[in-house]
């Protein structure tokens, strides 16, 4: 762990992107490890902090959008920190060919801006950047490694290629220790609804409480290497561990289809997918990657890290905290307020 240089002894990190799925797992794990925690939010009218809620009082939110040089600048001026996590960007696929341009302000150029914010107020900072298995897309190597060629097929994985690259040239321009991970896809009961695991696990307890019908899905033939998030943000922080900047796959090295999450996940509510689950070719992608599958033997042996949750083990975790959530949303109130209320009439 790097050292801090302030009056505490407590290393100080700062995340980018910690009001999301992997800020609010990573922003828990530093906790816990001891650092000193700043998060970058941007202003909106009305704030997402959901997923760091449990975290008020511990985590130290800044102001900043990856848009605006001078609140990048002033964020790391002001933490000053040891480690800087770049997980913010536009990270929903289809949007990115809605709005090619924005994502790739946000998620490509953003990069750079946060990259020379670092080098002139904080070039000493260790510097991990979100690459992504979109990079590959339909590249001819399986598994991907490393130094599988990328060939991305959405506005948001050339957006992604840009940054990883940016990352990596400002590592051998400017000698700093900036690192990539090429993350393959990671879910949680925090993940983003629109992601497909976690709309099939909300459909799939909506409708195992009578809450919904039906699911519509675009192609279910699509693979992935689904893991767990908690286990990547881990691999993150460990890569800015290490004696010398490298770049890291984390994956589980398992590829499944959509229709085998599908399959598993009203299974495990009793449920036979077929009975509910349709598709429209409008959710198909203009490019689809077809399918995506990592070799993390690098960052097996050189990080000592590997995944500690299995595809069978996430579907489950994923449809059990829907499915119990939206049960005790859905009970009747039990509480003394109501029993107060009962006695009266
Ligand atoms: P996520 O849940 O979508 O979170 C994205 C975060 O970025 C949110 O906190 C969001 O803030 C913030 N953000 C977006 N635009 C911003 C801007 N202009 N300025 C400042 N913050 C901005 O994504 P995730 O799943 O945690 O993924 C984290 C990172 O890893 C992303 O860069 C993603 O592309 C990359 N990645 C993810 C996976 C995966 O499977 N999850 C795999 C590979 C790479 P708001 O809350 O305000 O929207
Ligand atoms: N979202 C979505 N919705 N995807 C669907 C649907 C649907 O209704 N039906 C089928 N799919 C297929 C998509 O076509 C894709 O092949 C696959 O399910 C996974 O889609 P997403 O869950 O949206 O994730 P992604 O693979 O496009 O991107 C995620 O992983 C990347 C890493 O490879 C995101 O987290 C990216 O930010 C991340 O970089």
């Amino acid at each position: 762990m790097t050292s801090s240089s302030a009056g505490t002894d407590a290393p100080r990190a700062l995340i980018t992107g910690v009001t999301g799925q992997d800020g609010s797992y990573l922003a828990e794990l530093l906790l816990d490890l001891g650092y000193e925690v700043f998060g970058l939010v941007r202003r909106s009218s009305s704030p997402q902090t959901d997923r760091i809620a449990h975290l008020a009082g511990r985590l130290q939110l800044l102001r900043g959008d990856l848009l605006d040089q001078s609140s990048l600048s002033a964020a790391v001026a002001e933490s000053r920190p040891q480690e800087i996590y770049n997980l913010a960007a536009q990270s929903f696929v289809p949007t990115s060919w809605q709005e090619p341009v924005l994502t790739a302000e946000f998620t490509g150029l953003g990069v750079t801006r946060l990259l020379e914010a670092a080098r002139q107020h904080a070039p000493k900072a260790r510097f991990y950047q979100a690459s992504s298995s979109e990079q590959f897309g339909a590249t001819k190597q399986s598994p991907q490694r490393e130094d599988t060629p990328f060939w991305p097929r959405s506005p948001y994985g050339v957006a992604k290629a840009y940054a990883h690259w940016i990352t990596v040239n400002y590592r051998e321009s400017y000698g700093m220790y900036a690192c990539c991970g090429l993350l393959f896809n990671h879910e949680s009961p925090r993940r983003g609804a629109e992601f497909v695991t976690r709309k099939i696990s909300l459909a799939a307890a909506r409708i195992k409480l009578g809450l919904l019908d039906r699911l519509v899905l675009g192609n279910l033939e699509a693979r992935r290497d689904w893991g767990f998030a908690g286990d990547y943000v881990r691999a993150m922080w460990l890569m800015l561990q290490q004696d010398s900047p490298k770049d890291f796959v984390i994956a589980t090295g398992v590829t499944h289809s959509v229709r085998e999450f599908c399959e598993l996940a009203f299974a495990e509510l009793d449920l036979d997918w077929r009975a509910f689950v349709h598709t429209d070719p409008k959710l198909a992608r203009p490019a689809e990657i077809e399918c995506l599958v990592g070799d993390a033997s690098r960052a097996r042996q050189e990080l000592g890290w590997s995944p500690t949750v299995d595809f069978a083990g996430l579907v489950r975790q994923m449809v059990r905290a829907d499915y119990e959530h939206l049960r005790l949303k859905q009970a009747p109130p039990s509480t003394p307020f109501d029993q107060l209320a009962l006695r009266a009439r």
